[in-house]
């Protein structure tokens, strides 16, 4: 539809027609399941409210859209078709792995191509709009979101950020692509203690350096929807954040797209106190600048008397109401109200070869080898060696992880059938050994039902039973394999946890296996960063495999018998000890670093635990060996004034028997700055894949603007004065130089 008819259109509605354009309700209002996640409260939705509604929450389907979209235009005076909107977070049918473990592929481009993919899925299933991408930047794994975020660098999430709103919207006007929806407008990373819905109390400067980044990555790349977060930012709900969602979000970074609060977010202002009731919430929240209020009644019910008491402009109304209009105007609703969603196109489009194999490749991407002692992998399948898969996520489907709402485990390829690929039967065994969790205050504390919890928790006799049979599999096995990990549910939205180690039951049939004296390879399936100091031991390699998704199985079993050579590398700090949170590589010194110039007691430490992490930002193994050359620099010096730049550069040879892809990283440091800063920052990195024998140079061009930093009014500045770089495989060993930034 061209504009001047979108604007006569609108001018045509009438005040409750276009408040209903701003309410989203889910599907249980317009008969369909409700698969979102989150609090359900009775919200006095009157019936004329949903067949005024501009949009459905987590509906899709073509046969479901087709039906409620049908049904929606014959309500109302004007057929205007419902958006339909969902958490396509990381793959709709085709899961990938969990963006923590995207993040680990440090491939931008392969995650671009990966979400392309994943909005032709969720587009031929009839969605409109995804809400993705979450790159709230993370440094507290006892978060259970940590799941949904590539990690905690700003350059990279921005990297990352950036390749995913690229991919969801690519194909818009072709009718394949989807909105992009970046979140969570602010800082909900930085949710205190790690502990969900808390407060995030953020300096200035690292708001602006740390947190921001990748949220103004998404809107560069052109994202035209943002949500709020549910948690308050400096005292402030971020639903009801004018500077944050006007003079941040939109004057500062030009952001022209459509805000939508999250989840029940704008009633929530009254719990956090920041609003009367859902009239005040209401009247907050759209002075803010939120255009759709998702799942709550406060727009609905608020926004009328507001207007016709005088108490809000009808222009506020006229701007988000316009704003939903031009988005459904911009996906050609108005000339096919179905999106192009039919059930045939949906099984045309869904968990083909294709994108099922580009799953594989980005699921391999994604798996970080921590340990590999004695190269006891890749194994060789073809040296006729009895193999021992043992553990929990032997053979289970269930490898998603919690957000993976349209995905199915059915189709999950598990780890058992990887292994069979590549062996003979008589050369794979497995056992369960013993369940995910044992842990049933846990479920009950979720609200899970009785059955629900037993079909999770095996009666004791049968954990006994399992646990025996393991060891003996393992008895009669040259090598176990352990794959073990945390439950789907211990993870996610409102999955936090205090205490990140594998599950007693899991740790104790590891250690009986351990004393069989047979080389262990432990395969962990997880949503975060767990605590595995007491268990490093206990294994000769570590493969860590997040949530691995719809092709997991197939993925495992290509690194661990060799076909791919691993290259993730950790986005994301593992701590030696709960007790070190939050942890992360790119952290200030300190007045007294605990490093070797400075006496042991009075200086920043604990006095029973390292200030070490046990993996590092950045880290990860590869088969075979590799060096890497001397830091050179083509000038030590580099003026901030004109276009002057400076470059980097750093050999990398391949001194072992197979090919590998190297990730070599840039790290700088600004030795004197007026707000002191981390002693590493990543400016770059280069994937640099070498042949045995070979060397090739990584290189880094650095400009001065890569070399600024927040200051207290959250304005980039660059000071002179030197900077230490550096260079290597990961945070920790890395060559150094330095040069001087000249005025
Ligand atoms: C949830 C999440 C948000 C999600 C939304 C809709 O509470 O915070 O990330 O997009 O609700 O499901």
């Amino acid at each position: 539809m061209d504009l001047t008819k979108l604007h006569n259109l609108l001018d045509s509605l009438t005040l409750q027609e276009k408040i209903g354009q701003l309410v989203q309700l889910s599907g249980e209002f317009f008969d369909a399941t409700d698969i979102s996640l989150g609090p359900q409260r009775q919200l006095g939705i009157t019936q004329e409210t949903v067949d005024l509604a501009g949009s459905v929450l987590n509906v899709a389907g073509a046969r479901d859209v087709r039906r409620l979209q049908a049904a929606h235009l014959k309500k109302g005076r004007h057929p205007i078709p419902l958006l339909f909107m969902a958490d396509v977070i990381y793959g709709y049918k085709t899961v990938y792995p969990i963006p923590l473990g995207i993040g680990a592929t440090w491939n931008p481009d392969l995650v671009e191509q990966a979400y392309v993919n994943a909005a032709d899925e969720a587009r031929a299933a009839g969605l409109h709009v995804s809400f993705a991408p979450m790159v709230d930047l993370v440094r507290d794994p006892r978060w259970g979101r940590v799941l949904e975020s590539t990690g905690e660098d700003p350059y990279l999430n921005s990297r990352f950020a950036a390749a995913m709103v690229r991919g969801l919207q690519k194909n818009l006007a072709a009718g394949d692509g989807v909105i992009s929806c970046v979140k969570h407008i602010a800082a909900y990373g930085a949710a205190e203690a790690g502990r969900e819905y808390n407060p995030a109390d953020v300096s200035t400067p690292s708001l602006f350096q740390d947190y921001l980044p990748a949220y103004k990555a998404a809107v560069d790349a052109g994202v035209k929807m943002a949500m709020t977060s549910l948690t308050t930012l400096n005292g402030v709900p971020a639903t009801a954040d004018k500077w944050l969602l006007q003079n941040i979000l939109r004057d500062r970074w030009g952001f022209t797209g459509l805000a939508i609060s999250d989840y029940a977010s704008i009633y929530e202002l009254i719990q956090h106190g920041f609003a009367q009731d859902p009239t005040d919430a209401a009247s907050k929240a759209i002075d803010a600048g939120v255009d759709i209020d998702m799942k709550s009644p406060c727009y609905a019910t608020g926004l009328q008397p507001l207007v016709t008491s005088s108490r809000l402009s009808e222009e506020k109304i006229n701007t988000a109401a316009w704003r939903v209009l031009k988005l459904k105007n911009e996906l050609g609703l108005f000339e096919d109200p179905y999106g192009g969603t039919t059930e045939e196109k949906e099984h045309t489009r869904l968990l083909t070869p294709e994108k099922r194999s580009l799953a594989r490749d980005l699921s391999r991407q994604a798996l970080v080898l921590l340990k590999n002692d004695a190269d006891i992998l890749p194994l060789d399948s073809s040296a006729n060696q009895r193999i021992a898969l043992i553990g929990p996520y032997a053979d289970e489907q269930k490898m998603l992880g919690l957000w993976a709402v349209h995905g199915d485990p059915q189709d999950t390829v598990t780890i058992k059938a990887g292994f069979a690929d590549y062996l003979a039967p008589q050369q794979l065994q497995t056992a369960k050994g013993t369940d995910v969790i044992r842990d049933r205050l846990m479920f009950t504390g979720m609200g899970l039902a009785e059955e629900q919890i037993n079909q999770t928790i095996s009666p004791a006799a049968d954990e006994q039973k399992n646990r025996s049979e393991a060891l003996e599999t393992a008895k009669n096995a040259d090598v176990i394999v352990f794959a073990a990990g945390e439950h789907t549910l211990q993870s996610g939205e409102a999955g936090s946890r205090t205490r990140l180690r594998l599950p007693d039951n899991q740790r104790q049939l590891l250690a009986e296996l351990r004393k069989l004296n047979k080389p262990i390879v432990l395969i962990v399936i997880s949503g975060r960063p767990l605590v595995l100091t007491d268990v490093q031991d206990q294994a000769d390699a570590i493969l860590q495999a997040w949530f691995p998704g719809t092709e997991g199985g197939h993925a495992i079993a290509d690194v661990i018998f060799g076909r791919y050579n691993p290259t993730g590398r950790l986005t994301m700090t593992f701590p030696y000890d709960e007790g070190q949170l939050p942890l992360y590589y790119n952290h200030l010194n300190t007045g007294r670093p605990a490093d070797k110039n400075h006496p042991t007691r009075f200086v920043s430490r604990y006095i029973d635990a390292p200030n070490k992490p046990l993996y590092p930002f950045g880290y990860g193994l590869s088969y075979g060996s590799v060096q890497y050359g001397e830091l050179k620099l083509d000038s030590d010096t580099l003026a901030a004034a004109g276009r002057d730049e400076l470059t980097a550069a750093i050999s990398v040879t391949n001194t072992g028997t197979v090919p590998r892809e190297e990730t070599v990283q840039f790290y700088i440091h600004d030795q004197v700055a007026s707000i002191v800063q981390p002693v590493k920052r990543l400016i770059g990195f280069q994937k640099v894949p070498v042949q045995p024998g070979e060397t090739k140079t990584a290189a880094l061009t650095i400009t001065p603007d890569m070399l600024s930093f927040a200051n207290r009014d959250g304005e980039f500045i660059t000071e002179p004065g030197m900077f230490d770089l550096f260079a290597g495989p990961n945070s920790q060993d890395v060559h150094q130089t330095s040069f001087s930034l000249t005025e």
